[in-house]
């Protein structure tokens, strides 16, 4: 008899789901209250004979003791669960997650890369550890150029194939003429290194996007126009573009590009020195000893090239005027370019 109430009142105290506090209230007092389920149970015991004590006394008590624990752990979470529920504000609105954004930096570089192949240029990619003959050599550096200097170039290994960081992405320009066949039609995004003092206008590392376009009857007239292409595309549709003569080893002829101010229209601003034109990139016809050096024949094949640097593009269109917040990573900065592709 005994035996079975201890059974029932445990399957009942496991079975019972309290949804309120109150609920675990009643619960203790109809199991442990004065005139309890439980407590009877103590009462009964007193009645039977001393042996069957022994067996019983630690059920009872165990019985009790799972009781007592359930209760606790009910009225906890219960009373938890009530006081959320009575402080919180079901109405308000929920808590937005913040938007990551973009780096400037890749905006910018995504934008030109974009540009350019809408007319028809593939990307291609380089290593940013290179060796001599895919920085300098190939691309008509004398032996003794300054550009090769120590004060520039970031070394790995001094000697006969010198290994160091590249110092521009016309390395891969050279990496392009080697593997394909003209005509080719490329743009090439990427970091580069150069030994310079960081400064508000200069970093040892920055990035550029060099562009080669490689085909029979290739012309000066045509690189002109896809750069104003792009200068539109990317300043603007009322964009003018200048050339301005200009030297590097691996085209001939060469020139700067500078791109009309758009800030002041032209005007003259203190952003582009009182002058209207802002310089963006430099160009040229791939010089013939280039092209022979990468396997093309010269004789039949012409082609442009030009490159320009992402922070500086990137500075123009946004109006930075310090290159080092691009590589601070100071949320401040980086929040605002959260609604920027
Ligand atoms: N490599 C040059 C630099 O780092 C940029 C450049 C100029 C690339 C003229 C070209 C070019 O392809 O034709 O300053």
């Amino acid at each position: 008899m005994i035996h079975e109430k201890i059974e029932q009142l445990l399957r009942t105290a496991e079975e019972f789901l309290p949804r309120a506090a109150q609920e675990v209230e009643d619960f203790r007092i109809r199991m442990l209250g004065k005139k309890g389920e439980v407590t009877a149970l103590f009462e009964e015991f007193k009645q039977v004979s001393a042996e069957q004590k022994r067996e019983l006394g630690g059920r009872i008590n165990a019985l009790k003791n799972d009781v007592q624990e359930r209760i606790a752990r009910w009225k906890e979470q219960l009373e938890n669960a009530e006081q959320i529920a009575a402080t919180d504000d079901l109405s308000r609105p929920g808590s937005n997650d913040r938007l990551g954004a973009r780096h400037p930096i890749s905006i910018v570089k995504n934008e030109i890369v974009g540009i350019f192949e809408r007319m028809g240029y593939t990307v291609a990619e380089g290593p940013e550890i290179e060796d001599d003959h895919h920085v300098f050599s190939a691309l008509n550096f004398a032996p003794e150029h300054p550009a090769r200097d120590m004060q520039d170039t970031f070394f790995i290994e001094k000697g006969e194939n010198e290994i160091l960081l590249r110092t521009h992405t016309s390395s891969i320009q050279v990496r392009a003429m080697e593997s394909q066949k003209p005509p080719i039609r490329v743009v090439c995004p990427g970091r580069v290194f150069r030994n310079e003092a960081i400064s508000a206008r200069a970093h040892c590392i920055f990035h550029q996007v060099e562009g080669l376009y490689i085909d029979e009857n290739v012309s000066f007239a045509d690189l002109k126009q896809a750069v104003l292409h792009f200068a539109k595309e990317m300043f603007g549709d009322g964009s003018r573009i200048r050339l301005r003569p200009s030297y590097f080893p691996f085209t001939e002829p060469s020139a700067e590009v500078d791109v009309s101010c758009n800030l002041c229209g032209g005007k003259g601003c203190n952003v582009c020195k009182g002058t209207g034109w802002l310089e963006i990139m430099g160009c040229g016809m791939v010089d013939p000893n280039v092209l022979e050096a990468c396997g093309i024949d010269a004789k039949k094949y012409t082609g442009f090239a030009f490159g320009m640097g992402v922070e500086r593009i990137s500075m123009l269109k946004y109006g930075v005027r310090d290159l080092r917040l691009y590589f601070e990573n100071d949320l401040r900065f980086l929040s605002q370019f959260e609604s920027a592709i």
